[in-house]
């Protein structure tokens, strides 16, 4: 496994990769989320490429970008027996030089859900995997549907950019108990970690509605907040109904749609979603 910092580094090593090479791009602190978005990677491309960067320009100056968990030697030994071929762990100078000055940003997508409240995250979010695609020359690339949006976001770009890159949207990964894996969950402590399986709880009461026939979006949505609001150490961001692809919020179910939700606990703000096919 090849571990590679500059882009000089970085592009000679992909030139001796063999081509349909699939990118993972993470920002480290690996849990099996990710590791399952390598494994698929690995299953179905002749080279995988993991990016392990913690994209500063994806964080306002408010949120958790010097606390956000680093462990670089922990995560390349999760990686290494996977079989990753190539891990570019480039530095924020390297990414962003001193003058850097453009941007790529999508335009309504973005204005919704997270991007409502966070308004310069997928600006960050689209710049850093647009950079990563033109370093790597990915022929696909691996992305979680836990962080529903971004997907959402990531395949809008892909299209109007013209990149020829697949995207591969996995399968949120849950601990036994329903909580979706992420990197925040270390934050968790205690009664807090108890509190967090609410957003569960919520996405499972509106799918269970949904499923014995309920299609009023509205009556969906206000079955996730009464569960939200029953918790007392949460506090709800938003619930949402809507569109997998435009993310509009519905006012009944009929395609293919992304209930998702925002909730802090305590600190910690988590996100999760279930998708009604
Ligand atoms: O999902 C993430 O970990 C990040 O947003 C990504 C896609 C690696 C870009 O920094």
């Amino acid at each position: 496994m090849i571990i590679a910092t500059g882009l000089d580094e970085l592009r000679t090593a992909r030139l001796l990769l063999d081509p349909e090479v699939g990118l993972v791009p993470t920002m480290g602190y690996l849990h099996e989320g990710h590791l399952s978005l390598i494994r698929k990677a690995k299953a179905e491309c002749r080279s995988v490429v993991v990016s392990i960067f913690v994209n500063p320009t994806q964080f306002a100056p408010t949120e958790d970008l010097a606390k956000y968990p680093r462990d670089l030697e922990r995560d390349l030994k999760l990686i290494e027996p996977i079989g990753v071929d190539l891990v570019w762990n480039p530095t924020p100078e390297i990414m962003y030089p001193s003058g850097y000055q453009t941007w790529v940003e999508v335009d309504a997508l973005t204005k919704r859900l997270e991007g409502a409240m966070r308004p310069t995250h997928f600006k960050g979010v689209t710049t850093v995997v647009a950079k990563l695609f033109n370093a790597v020359q990915p022929q696909r690339a691996y992305f979680g549907q836990k962080d529903a949006q971004q997907a959402a976001v990531i395949r809008r770009m892909t299209r109007d950019l013209d990149f020829p890159v697949e995207i591969v949207v996995c399968p949120i990964v849950r601990e036994p108990d329903g909580l979706a894996m992420s990197s925040r969950n270390k934050y968790l402590e205690g009664d807090d970690r108890k509190a967090a399986l609410v957003l569960f709880r919520a996405l499972s009461a509106a799918k269970d509605a949904y499923q014995a026939g309920e299609r009023d979006a509205e009556v969906l949505r206000r079955k996730m907040k009464e569960v939200i609001q029953a918790e007392p150490r949460a506090q709800m961001q938003y619930v949402s109904c809507a569109d997998y692809d435009s993310l509009e919020e519905l006012e009944s179910v009929s395609g293919k749609t992304l209930l998702s939700m925002a909730v802090l606990i305590g600190k910690t703000r988590l996100i999760d979603n279930f998708v009604l096919e």
